[in-house]
């Protein structure tokens, strides 16, 4: 049975009203989206206040794994908050039973964790831990990168968006260069499993930029922001052996990657990375806002008592929520569902790729996929003129997409981990025909 439906053009009364209204008190400061004011969704499935019925594939911007308003995580949050909501650091129940239950299932080399709220409050705090340890201050990340919009956080990406305008960033931050097998230019994606050319490279950006305080790489086990880049196969492993020869510490930031959106628990699993800090966000909370620094004992030992705390880090409901959501994880088969639908849509998506002179790339791993849009397949020209086209002709057929990118033409693929192949193939069917009506 049909399970999205748009009746007529969009926004819809109702939705246009509240548009208009909204902007009249909260600033309008956020990205383009599909013209619909959202009202309830469950598992993939989302109503606007018109009675429109959409398929979502953003997961709100990758948060929602276990699908909206999982009845599990609604009830728990429900019981949680109606005993405790919040008690700063004296500890809860919740947040002991969360702890062990995360350290339960994490790679095993990360044996602790600590609880904040957000991704940029986990990024903030993986540089301090790595200055903190090393007792050096010099950070490599990367161009491309994206960890956040707090000032630390924003310093360290390699986006210009989040930090044009704001002056000098955080001092101590050295910035290389991502391999992007799509747009490799620089060879840097030809020559594995040593990368030889890549690390030559990396060697001379340190020689030149390093004033001798290297302390640690922050790194995306996948670009999200800059347009879901994955890199070659093999890069992350010879980083991580490069890091640790030089003394450093290598966070990965999992904060969008994590929670079986790769096909994994963890993306680090599809290379084993034996890295020291990981950050966790987004999913581990499927929209109540929760987070998590894990690191090897040894990391955390070198915090004194009250070096990482914050007011709502560890609160008994979103530690309720962190409970929950694992348990769904134990239940339901998530992470195999985000491999097996994944590779179902990616076959798709490639198929439809060969058909549209537009979509250029088409890249990913489980259930995160990039679309990238390109004004001509040989020079690869970004056409993030397409996007909202894109956008919206998905909208006006019942599916909700997102755009990212450093050249905003990517969109992306990042349904709840609990599609069915009913809801993915309505949805691609719904893509395919937006991508023929471009293609005219
Ligand atoms: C990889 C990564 N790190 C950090 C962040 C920041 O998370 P938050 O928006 O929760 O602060 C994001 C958000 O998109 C992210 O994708």
């Amino acid at each position: 049975m049909k399970i999205t439906r748009v009746n007529g053009s969009l926004p819809g009364p109702k939705s246009k009203a509240l548009l208009e209204r909204w902007h009249q008190f909260e600033a309008d400061v956020v990205g383009y989206q599909a013209p619909i004011v959202w009202e309830s969704a469950h598992g993939c499935v989302v109503n606007d206040v018109d009675g429109n019925q959409f398929i979502d594939w953003t997961s709100g911007v990758l948060v929602t794994n276990v699908g909206h308003c999982h009845p599990h995580l609604v009830k728990a949050v429900q019981e949680a908050s109606g005993q405790l909501l919040n008690n700063y650091e004296c500890a809860n129940v919740q947040r002991i039973l969360a702890a062990e239950k995360l350290v339960k299932v994490l790679p095993k080399h990360l044996n602790r964790c600590f609880f904040l709220s957000t991704g940029s409050e986990t990024t903030e705090a993986a540089m301090r831990l790595m200055r903190r340890k090393t007792g050096c201050f010099e950070i490599l990340t990367f161009e491309g990168g994206f960890h956040g919009r707090t000032f630390g956080a924003a310093s360290m990406g390699g986006m210009a968006g989040p930090k044009r305008g704001y002056g000098p960033g955080v001092p101590g931050i050295i910035r290389a260069a991502f391999p992007n097998p799509y747009r490799d230019t620089l060879g840097f994606c030809q020559d594995g499993p040593s990368f030889r050319r890549y690390f030559d490279y990396l060697d001379t950006v340190i020689q030149s930029n390093s004033v001798g305080s290297l302390a640690g790489v922050l790194v995306e086990p996948y670009q999200g922001a800059a347009g879901f880049i994955f890199p070659p196969e093999g890069w992350l492993t010879r980083l991580v052996e490069w890091a640790h020869a030089r003394g450093m510490l290598i966070t990965l930031d999992e904060v969008q990657a994590s929670y079986g959106r790769t096909g994994k628990m963890w993306a680090q699993e599809h290379e084993q990375l034996d890295v020291d800090i990981m950050t966790i966000g987004k999913a581990i909370g499927c929209g109540v806002p929760v987070s998590a620094v894990a690191a090897r004992d040894s990391v955390f030992a070198c915090l004194k008592k009250g070096e990482l705390s914050s007011t709502l880090g560890g609160n008994p409901v979103a530690s309720a929520a962190v409970i929950a959501i694992l348990e769904i994880y134990e239940r339901e088969r998530l992470v195999e569902n985000s491999a097996r639908i994944g590779r179902f849509m990616m076959e798709r998506l490639q198929s439809m790729a060969s058909k549209c002179p537009y979509l250029g790339c088409v890249r990913g791993m489980g259930l995160v996929m990039g679309l990238e849009f390109v004004a001509d397949k040989k020079t690869k020209k970004p056409a993030p003129e397409l996007i909202r086209p894109v956008i919206d002709g998905c909208a006006n057929r019942g599916l909700i997409v997102g755009s990212v990118g450093v050249y905003g033409n990517v969109i992306r693929v990042a349904p709840p981990l609990v599609i069915t192949q009913e809801q993915a193939d309505e949805s691609l069917q719904i893509m395919e025909s937006v991508l023929k009506d471009l293609s005219l």
